[in-house]
């Protein structure tokens, strides 16, 4: 049997196979609120076969939120529509997972398809928070340095969305600290200019993400997985490195993440990404070398092949689609054809898995 199609346990979840949808934002709610695009969007994916539904990055405050249109977990009137999603994509035999994320500098914008551009007052912008007074990009507003209150609030935030995510029935959490967002500029020597404890040495400004993972894994129990989303490099001279990302990872480790989930690049507006099919994969490879830990890969695999060689030589344990997966919700049941696995179709779907000709 193809390797993408083994079982993968982590702690008391099995993964059905190893095919992952990543998260991804679709700038679609009102409010935080999930609603029935969410439910078709994620329910499909899990019908089309993936062993593990991500969330999109789901904001655990109102200021945590890239645009007033994502997805949100700040308050329990978000829970019930949120089991639904969970619920449906669970009776797929798939796991529901939901990545928590606060939007930091990047955060008061518009959805891409609205400008992609930061609001204005009239559009009700609010004052977005970092680790240091630094924006993004010149000509965005300057964020508000947070605060050590800002920083107690914001880990009371991740705790108690946490505490949501589980009453809503998800079985693993993401924590978002890549692309920029809040946890990644605290890591990166360009965006954490801080003096305190949190910023200056490596040792500080990994301590934030430790912090929430610390938080994080409390509400979780040994039970479920955890996984943290890093950028394993800033593709930036003299910005976070790989070997920053190999030691992050060791410590990562220690307090109870399972898997890293290796993407990169988004928090300078100076980066030069130099991207390919699969050019992110060694960063997967790297850090599941160097900190033994589990990794996911992600980042221009396209097809089941990619996935099935990935997987072969070692270099990461779960693959994680995103473009491919809009492009095709099923993916998954063809890449199983087409690496001759043979899985379970939706009994709904049955009488389509094989081409026969009749009609009846
Ligand atoms: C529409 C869209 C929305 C995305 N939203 C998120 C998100 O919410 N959280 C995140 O970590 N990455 C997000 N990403 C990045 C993807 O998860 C993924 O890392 C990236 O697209 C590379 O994978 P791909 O080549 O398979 O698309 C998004 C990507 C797309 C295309």
């Amino acid at each position: 049997m193809a390797l993408a199609f083994e079982p993968l346990t982590i702690r008391s979840i099995t993964f059905k196979n190893r095919i992952v949808v990543s998260p991804m934002c679709e700038y679609s709610s009102i409010d935080g609120f999930a609603n029935d695009w969410h439910l078709v969007h994620l329910g499909s994916r899990a019908v089309g076969g993936a062993g593990l539904v991500f969330t999109e990055a789901t904001a655990v405050s109102p200021e945590g939120r890239i645009t007033p249109d994502d997805l949100g977990i700040w308050k329990d009137e978000h829970i019930e529509f949120l089991n639904r999603i969970a619920t449906f994509i669970a009776a797929q035999g798939s796991i529901p997972g939901i990545q928590l994320a606060h939007a930091g500098r990047k955060a008061s914008h518009t959805s891409p398809w609205k400008g992609n551009r930061p609001l204005k007052s009239e559009e009700n912008a609010w004052t977005t928070l970092a680790p240091a007074s630094i924006s993004f990009k010149e000509t965005d507003p300057l964020p508000k340095a947070m605060t050590v209150a800002d920083i107690e609030q914001l880990k009371k935030d991740f705790r108690n969305a946490a505490l949501r995510a589980l009453q809503a029935g998800f079985k693993v959490i993401e924590i978002h600290a890549a692309h920029g967002y809040l946890l990644n500029e605290f890591l990166s020597p360009l965006s954490n200019k801080r003096n305190d404890e949190y910023g200056g040495s490596f040792e500080n400004r990994v301590k934030l993400l430790l912090e929430v993972v610390d938080v994080v894994r409390s509400v979780l129990t040994d039970a479920l997985p955890l996984f943290v989303r890093i950028s394993a490099v800033e593709w930036v001279k003299d910005g976070w490195s790989i070997e920053d990302s190999v030691a992050l990872a060791k410590l990562l480790k220690d307090k109870g993440v399972d898997l890293i989930d290796c993407s990169s690049g988004g928090n300078s507006s100076n980066q030069k990404i130099p991207a390919a099919p699969l050019y992110q994969v060694p960063f997967a490879e790297k850090i599941k070398q160097g900190a033994d830990i589990l990794t996911g890969a992600v980042g221009l695999i396209t097809t089941p092949q990619q996935a099935e060689d990935i997987l072969q030589k070692g270099q990461a344990d779960l693959i994680i689609l995103a473009r491919q997966m809009l492009r095709d919700p099923y993916f998954t049941l063809h890449a199983a054809k087409e690496l001759d696995a043979d899985v379970q179709w939706p009994v709904q779907y049955e009488r389509a898995k094989e081409k026969k000709h009749s009609n009846a």
